[in-house]
């Protein structure tokens, strides 16, 4: 039998934890001290909706990372991104406790989230470190857009949501700052337009299912 390189059995390890296990927080939880407010049934399920779709958007962050940590070069980059990463997975845990509190679920597709983004990161980081972190600082603008338009479309009264939403857009704002500040480059739109389209499919998908 050929043997398993090191890094492949972790970042599997990481892979079957980010889909199936519970996420932890080291922070506290952005709505820990906020009473859930009265919704319809309807509401609910919207809200659900949209914190399903960021709690996938955030599995995608898991393997983004992921990837891009195990081709990038630059050492001080890789170590810049830990604590971007650490915190992508406080906005796992923040996502799926409050899709829970919903009596909701997680996508169910996630595994195929992953797995894209993964592959995504291992090549964005393979076109080295410029192309690595300008393509780490799109994405975190687009999540940016995402979460304001859920701002603006959040239940009115769901403050816990809003909550967990808002702490998110700050730490996203400063992921795409650090990968800036190391260096990251203005992608070609083409490549901005392909990644709005693909994430899309993503946002679509995991609102039902
Ligand atoms: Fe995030
Ligand atoms: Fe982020």
């Amino acid at each position: 039998m050929l043997p398993i390189p090191d890094s492949l059995i972790v970042n599997f390890d990481k892979a079957l934890r980010t889909v199936f296990a519970r996420a932890v927080s080291r922070r506290p939880y952005p709505d820990a001290k906020i009473d859930e407010a009265e919704m319809s049934e309807a509401e609910k399920r919207h809200a659900a909706g949209l914190m399903r779709v960021n709690h996938s958007g955030e599995v995608c962050a898991q393997a983004l990372y992921q990837g891009q940590a195990l081709t990038a070069r630059n050492p001080e980059a890789a170590e810049a991104l830990v604590e971007a990463s650490d915190q992508e997975t406080e906005h796992l845990a923040w996502c799926e406790r409050r899709l829970y509190d919903l009596g909701s679920r997680k996508s169910v597709l996630n595994p195929l989230w992953y797995a894209g983004s993964f592959g995504l990161g291992v090549l964005a980081g393979a076109l080295g470190d410029k192309w690595n972190l300008g393509f780490l600082a799109e994405t975190e603008r687009q999540v940016e857009g995402h979460l304001n338009s859920h701002l603006a479309s959040l239940p009115e009264q769901d403050a816990k949501s809003r909550a967990v939403v808002e702490q998110m857009k700050v730490d996203e704002i400063k992921h795409a700052e650090t990968a800036i500040a190391h260096g990251g480059a203005d992608l070609p739109l083409p490549v901005k337009m392909a990644m709005k389209l693909s994430s899309k499919l993503m946002t679509r998908t995991a609102y039902y299912l």
